[in-house]
């Protein structure tokens, strides 16, 4: 892995307009989309990383509800994960440098008081999709933003697999996972679903917790 993907862990990698932009459209619409928000490098680094996992069965099928009442359930969320952990490649520390960037910069701008960064790949197998639903846990409030980054080459509309986002009292919108396309919402307010594709479907997903 080349060195160019290690990145400084300061707000310096959100240019002005994008930070305005960022910031702006979260507290007026509670959603935020940047396309183009990882450098090539990276996007590629992760998605080939995403690919191996997946084809070497070292991704599990997720399941709905917090962690003592998980149950699989393929029809309501059929995507497979891992959990990252810090260290375990190039790629993904430099991804996590970039995401500490963006903690501090939602902290320094709204207050937030977030606390830390949890996040997974996914990958969807073609056909599979996660019905309406919140991020938000019932009996845990802790997810506070919820952040995906599409890793997907070459997506084409027809492919299908949009994120479909339902901002209270808007019209829904539907975001294409479109390799480096970076997706903010707020995860106790806005319902969301993915739908299906015909090609396999790879990105990271994560959240700023508060604390418990
Ligand atoms: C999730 C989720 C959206 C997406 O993992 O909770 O809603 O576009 N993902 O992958
Ligand atoms: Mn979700």
């Amino acid at each position: 892995m080349p060195n160019s993907i290690a990145l400084p862990a300061t707000t310096d990698y959100f240019g002005d307009a994008l930070q305005l932009d960022m910031l702006t459209n979260l507290s007026t619409h509670g959603w935020s989309q940047h396309s183009l928000f990882l450098p090539e490098t990276l996007r590629l680094a992760l998605a080939s990383e995403c690919a191996d996992l997946a084809a070497s069965g070292a991704l599990k099928s997720a399941g709905v509800g917090r962690t003592a009442v998980l149950t699989v359930q393929p029809a309501i969320r059929g995507d497979q994960i891992l959990w990252l952990n810090p260290g375990q490649s190039q790629a993904c520390d430099a991804y996590l440098a970039i995401m500490e960037s963006l903690r501090l910069l939602l902290n320094q701008h709204f207050y937030l008081g977030l606390e830390e960064y949890e996040s997974h790949f996914a990958f969807y197998a073609p056909g599979r999709a996660y019905l309406r639903h919140l991020d938000r846990f019932r009996d845990d409030d802790s997810r506070t933003v919820s952040v995906v980054i599409y890793l997907n080459q070459d997506w084409l509309p027809d492919q299908g697999g949009a994120l479909r986002l339902h901002p209270q009292g808007l019209a829904s919108l539907d975001v294409s996972p479109i390799g480096a396309t970076m997706v903010l919402f707020l995860s106790a307010e806005m319902l969301h679903e993915v739908f299906p594709a015909s090609r396999d479907r790879l990105s990271l997903t994560g959240w700023f917790r508060r604390r418990a």
